[in-house]
């Protein structure tokens, strides 16, 4: 069978009444991605030309949010029904009269492109002028019914709209099309918002086509989980569940180790090679990579980051656009904040923040830091508790620590500030000038000693009356 020429358009101007949200529908997220960028990736995957979205309510959000990928948009304002929104793009479609059209709904995110490529496939086959996706669900709730008479696909009536002994009719319709352009043009016209909603449904085309003579297929999907069409909040996050499970299922296929994956989350442009090992309760999201040998987790959230090699991110950890380098090892409990890199084997300990800091090869800071604006080089030992003092109040200044440098504990960095290589800074410095390469700095007040002090205010305060608060 020759590859015929295929164009699309998804339906995405409905308000989404039933998500009592603010948000238009196919906004909302699912792993980390609006509901739609589902739907147009699976959509893409086939390659229509043209593939337009049909937008109405907050269209100019929509239509924002998937600007630069080549989409066409169509408004339809307001929406009035399915069968409304097809007609809103009708110029698109006619223009290409011979190329098959693949009719999509936009809240059906769990939609493969192999169910959809299996169904144009079915359509080519059937030599129909229409053929829909259907699925039968044990419980078909609110979803339309594909009636049939014999084998042959003859209406698709609304749940509103059926009659009691259609309502137990198990094989839905989920919302998937392929048409011939050329008879859908002739029967959409025809479409009258005679219904329970008063809306134009693009299902009626089905009942239209039929009795025009012109033969209408269905394929069964092969899991019916795919159908999910979301409306509500509990069908997103059922929606949620099942693309997470399926994603995981693919990562664990490929050779990295999830331990316990239903507590774990991996975006959908998140990369685990084979042989990280993800532990649980941990959410992996945005533009994410796990190279092979890391670990991560348990509880550690981790958004555009990149951990290398052998890279290990213990127990409750935030990490937010930066990269952790081979062999380097964060937390537990540590925070590494956008554009931070920490480099091969160096390693950040608990307590720890890092914001816009390049950490060298091999050095360390291991507890109960605060280092912004830094670049630190090379084996640098910075002590527990130093604080980069980086902003002034009105601006934010930088911190240099040179290779081989050592910063005590309790040390205060009062940038701009640079500590040379190879230098020393005592404990509790606060250090306010730069320290030459080699030098030993000192910033902090001389201790004072004196000697049987302790005994002379014994005396002193002997023969006084109790006294219950202390005083000195
Ligand atoms: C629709 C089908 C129903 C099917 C179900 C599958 C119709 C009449 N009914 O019902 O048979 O079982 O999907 O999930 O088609 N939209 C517009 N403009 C509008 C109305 C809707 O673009 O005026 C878009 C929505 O944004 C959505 C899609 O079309 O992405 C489906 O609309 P929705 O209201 O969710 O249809 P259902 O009631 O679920
Ligand atoms: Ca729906």
């Amino acid at each position: 069978m020759t590859k015929a020429k295929l164009q699309a358009v998804i339906l995405a101007a409905g308000k989404g009444t039933r998500m009592k949200s603010a948000r238009a529908k196919v906004l909302h997220e699912v792993q980390g991605v609006p509901l739609l960028e589902h739907v147009v990736r699976t959509v893409e995957s086939l390659q229509p030309d043209p593939l337009t979205v049909v937008v109405g309510h907050q269209g100019d959000t929509v239509e924002s949010a998937f600007s630069g990928r080549g989409l066409g948009f169509v408004r339809q304002d307001p929406p009035l029904g399915t069968g409304h929104a097809l007609l809103a793009a009708r110029e698109r479609y006619a223009a290409h009269p011979d190329r098959t059209l693949l009719v999509v709904n936009g809240d059906v995110p769990l939609l493969r492109h192999e169910t959809l490529a299996a169904l144009v496939l079915a359509h080519q086959r059937a030599g129909a002028a229409a053929t829909l996706l259907s699925a039968v669900l044990e419980d078909p709730d609110a979803y339309g019914r594909v009636l049939r008479d014999g084998g042959a696909v003859r209406a698709i009536v609304e749940a509103r709209d059926a009659s009691a002994e259609e309502l137990k009719v198990r094989e839905i319709n989920a919302g998937i099309y392929v048409f011939e352009v050329p008879p859908l043009l002739e029967v959409l016209g025809e479409l009258r918002p005679q219904n329970a909603q008063g809306e134009l449904y693009l299902t009626d085309v089905v009942r239209l086509l039929r009795a025009r003579g012109l033969s209408v297929a269905a394929l069964e999907a092969p899991d019916p989980g795919e159908a999910l069409g979301v409306n509500t909040g509990a069908e997103l996050a059922e929606a949620a569940r099942l693309l997470r499970r399926r994603r995981n299922e693919a990562v664990m296929a490929s050779g990295a180790s999830l331990q316990d994956p239903d507590t774990i989350h991996i975006g959908l442009d998140v990369t685990v090679e084979p042989d990280a090992t993800i532990l649980p309760f941990t959410i992996l999201e945005g533009k994410t990579v796990v190279a092979a040998g890391a670990r991560v987790g348990p509880y550690a959230r981790l958004v555009d980051t990149q951990v290398g090699v052998d890279a290990q991110i213990l127990d409750h950890c935030l990490l937010r656009q930066c990269v952790v380098e081979a062999g380097a090892s964060v937390g537990p409990f540590a925070h590494i904040r956008p554009e931070s890199r920490i480099g091969p084997r160096a390693k950040v300990g608990n307590f720890v923040e890092l914001k816009k800091t390049h950490l060298g090869e091999g050095s360390k800071a291991p507890h109960l830091s605060y280092i912004g604006d830094a670049t630190v080089g090379p084996a640098v030992n910075i002590g527990a508790g130093t604080i980069t003092c980086n902003y002034d109040g009105t601006a934010k200044h930088p911190t240099r620590i040179e290779a081989g440098a050592f910063i005590g504990s309790d040390t205060t960095l009062v940038a701009p500030v640079t500590v040379g290589a190879g230098a020393y800074v005592g404990a509790g410095s606060a250090i306010t000038e730069d320290v030459p390469a080699g030098a030993l700095a000192l910033g902090r007040a001389r201790q004072v000693i004196k000697e049987g002090w302790a005994d002379a205010r014994k005396k002193a305060t002997a023969g006084a009356p109790a006294a219950h608060g202390r005083k000195t």
